[in-house]
């Protein structure tokens, strides 16, 4: 089985980043051979500064390694160093169908939220089809937000199937859906997009500020709640707590008596230690960043490797040979 990932080197990792796509995919390297990849392609379809885009690509490599990508089980790579994703992005652009793309809700929510209409913007489902097509990937571990772009994939491969016979595997994606859509400090779903987010590395005391300024409603302490299963501290402290500590917590907000600020700062409490290893470990990368470049280095030739051979059959099945 090949599982593949990819996450765009476009701001911090937050908590949906974190449980909507970065672990479930460091868990599945011990069930197949794993190959995740850094989409620097990607970024530049929303972000211009190439200082930031090389920083932040660094940043995603710590940000894997801290949070256990064991790079013995699985490949972590730049999207930009196996450049015969660009390639295979235009033999299957040949064989997409306008609609499908412009059917696109990610398309369409960022032109919503103003980012300039271009060819790449609109292309994006494409280079991300070549991504996933290339390795012959059989499972994409994605938040929600990403189902549609797997499915837009598997279209397209089978199109390129239909029109020049069988040559794509077809892939699935594997979604959480305990996790698949984390909320923000407002609510919404945790987006860098709409400056929601809460962190897994950063500064304490920003964080802490973040955590204690969630939304809350107005009901006083003593007020029992009885859908304090959907409390926003309450939906995030499930994810850092142990189940009972979670539990107990929710149930005392129901009864009545647990004010808003306790509850908030026990979640702090709980997030803060449940990062403490990875933040360590990753500390300790950020001053051997030879070796973090090495990893990158060596899992792009493995990569690459794979990718020249699906290209290849690709070529070869549309007479490009
Ligand atoms: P953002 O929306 O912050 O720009 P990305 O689009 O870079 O995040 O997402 C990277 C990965 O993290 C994708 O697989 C995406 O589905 C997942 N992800 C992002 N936000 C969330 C969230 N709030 N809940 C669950 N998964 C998420
Ligand atoms: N579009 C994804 C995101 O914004 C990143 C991505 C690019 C990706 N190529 C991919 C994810 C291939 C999975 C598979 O999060």
């Amino acid at each position: 089985m090949r599982i593949l990932s990819g996450i765009q080197p476009s701001g911090a990792l937050h908590l949906g980043n974190f449980f909507g796509m970065m672990k479930p995919a460091i868990e599945l390297q011990e069930q197949g051979e794993a190959l995740y990849f850094i989409a620097n392609y990607h970024s530049m379809t929303s972000l211009r500064d190439p200082a930031e885009r090389r920083h932040n690509t660094l940043d995603v490599a710590l940000d894997f390694l801290a949070c256990g990508l064991d790079p013995a089980k699985a490949l972590l790579f730049r999207q930009s160093d196996v450049p015969e994703v660009t390639e295979l992005a235009w033999l299957l652009t040949t064989v997409t169908p306008m609609g499908l793309l412009e059917r696109c809700t990610s398309y369409k929510d960022k032109i919503a939220r103003g980012l300039p209409a271009d060819h790449g913007l609109f292309a994006y489902p494409v280079l991300m089809a070549a991504d996933i097509l290339i390795y012959d990937s059989n499972i994409v571990p994605v938040g929600r937000d990403q189902k549609q772009h797997v499915e837009v994939t598997r279209d397209i491969a089978i199109k390129f199937n239909e029109a020049y016979g069988q040559t794509f595997v077809l892939p699935e994606p594997r979604i959480r859906e305990e996790t698949a859509l984390v909320p923000g400090a407002d609510g919404q779903k945790m987006s860098k997009s709409y400056g929601n987010t809460i962190e897994i590395f950063g500064d304490e005391k920003i964080l802490r500020k973040k955590i204690m300024s969630l939304k809350m409603d107005s009901r006083t302490p003593q007020e029992p709640k009885p859908d304090a299963e959907k409390n926003l501290a309450i939906q995030l402290l499930r994810l850092v707590a142990p189940p009972a500590v979670a539990r107990d917590y929710e149930d005392r907000l129901r009864a009545g008596g647990l004010g808003y600020g306790d509850l908030k700062k026990a979640l702090f409490e709980h997030y803060w230690n449940y990062f403490a290893a990875p933040r360590a470990r990753r500390a300790e990368l950020a001053s051997n960043l030879d070796a973090v470049n090495k990893v990158l280095d060596g899992s792009a030739e493995k990569a690459r490797t794979l990718a020249r051979k699906v290209l290849a059959r690709a070529r070869l099945a549309c007479g490009l040979d």
